[in-house]
């Protein structure tokens, strides 16, 4: 889908830097994409900065913005604070962080190992953490201000069956959100989160587009699931200064889902 115009808005992000973690992806790309549209210029994310997918969106970006490309394992924090110093030498200090990259395995709470528990945990829980502190170190050593976006779930909030290590990340990562923000205020560094639904993308097509997922998608109150476009307009929200008195949030986009008893 097509990105309008956000320059000159309440939501305009010229002059800024964005990272953009897991850009190889489905909300990643359009993340990115849409942080462009505001007038950023983007720093986009993935373990191999070769990824074809990421190359693309490069050439795709860079007919508006400036874009640098960097190798970042969320796991790493080697990678990461080598990513912050690539984006550093190519696009200045980063302004703005969103912590995207995450990955779910389904699996039954019981059959849970300890190798599943911390990929999870240790992608979207320990990841963002480790790149929310690299952001926010470089940004309290210059004094400069900044705003992170994480990306959490609404299996944050509520549960499912077999999603357990994914539900618990997310949670720990609404919970670190309030930490950050309450920490990070007198650094002039806002922390917010935006918890999507059932958004269509790799990580969840198939089962989306199965007939096990009716039943869900028949609940949620709007009656469908989100297409990463819906996600643009919390995105630039929380990403600019049309936010600038909101910290430790999270929005929640999910056509209703979160009200729903399934
Ligand atoms: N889609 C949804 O319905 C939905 C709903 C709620 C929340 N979310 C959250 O939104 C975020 C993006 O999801 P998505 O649907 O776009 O998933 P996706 O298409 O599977 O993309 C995930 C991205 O994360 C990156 N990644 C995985 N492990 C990484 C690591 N160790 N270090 C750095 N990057 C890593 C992948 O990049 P490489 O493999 O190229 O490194 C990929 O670009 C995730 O945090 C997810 O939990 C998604």
């Amino acid at each position: 889908m097509a990105t309008p115009n956000y320059t000159n808005t309440p939501f305009d992000l010229t002059g800024k830097t964005a990272l953009v973690t897991g850009a190889s992806g489905g909300l990643g790309s359009r993340f990115a994409l849409t942080l462009a549209s505001a007038g950023a210029n983007v720093v986009i994310a993935a373990r191999d900065a070769a990824n074809p997918q990421l190359q693309r969106l490069q050439s795709q970006l860079q007919e508006t913005v400036e874009v640098a490309s960097v190798s970042l394992d969320v796991a790493s924090q080697e990678s990461i604070s080598n990513a912050f110093s690539q984006a550093e030498d190519q696009l200045g200090p980063v302004d703005v962080l969103i912590n995207n990259a995450g990955i779910a395995i389904p699996q039954t709470a019981l059959k849970t190992d300890e190798q599943l528990w911390q990929s999870v945990l240790g992608t979207n829980l320990g990841g963002a953490w480790f790149v929310a502190r690299e952001f926010a170190t470089r940004l309290v050593a210059e004094k400069l201000p900044g705003a992170v976006v994480n990306i959490t779930s609404i299996l944050g909030q509520r549960v499912n069956s077999g999603v357990m290590s994914y539900a618990v990340s997310k949670a720990g990562l609404e919970q670190m959100t309030r930490s950050l923000a309450l920490e990070w205020a007198r650094h002039n560094i806002r922390v917010n989160s935006l918890a999507p639904g059932y958004i269509m993308t790799d990580m969840n097509r198939d089962y989306l587009q199965s007939d096990d997922a009716l039943p869900m998608i028949g609940n949620i109150p709007q009656r469908r699931v989100g297409d990463p476009a819906d996600l643009d307009g919390a995105l630039l929200l929380l990403a600019s200064g049309a936010s600038a008195f909101m910290t430790g949030s999270t929005v929640v986009v999910d056509g209703g889902h979160l009200q729903s008893s399934l």
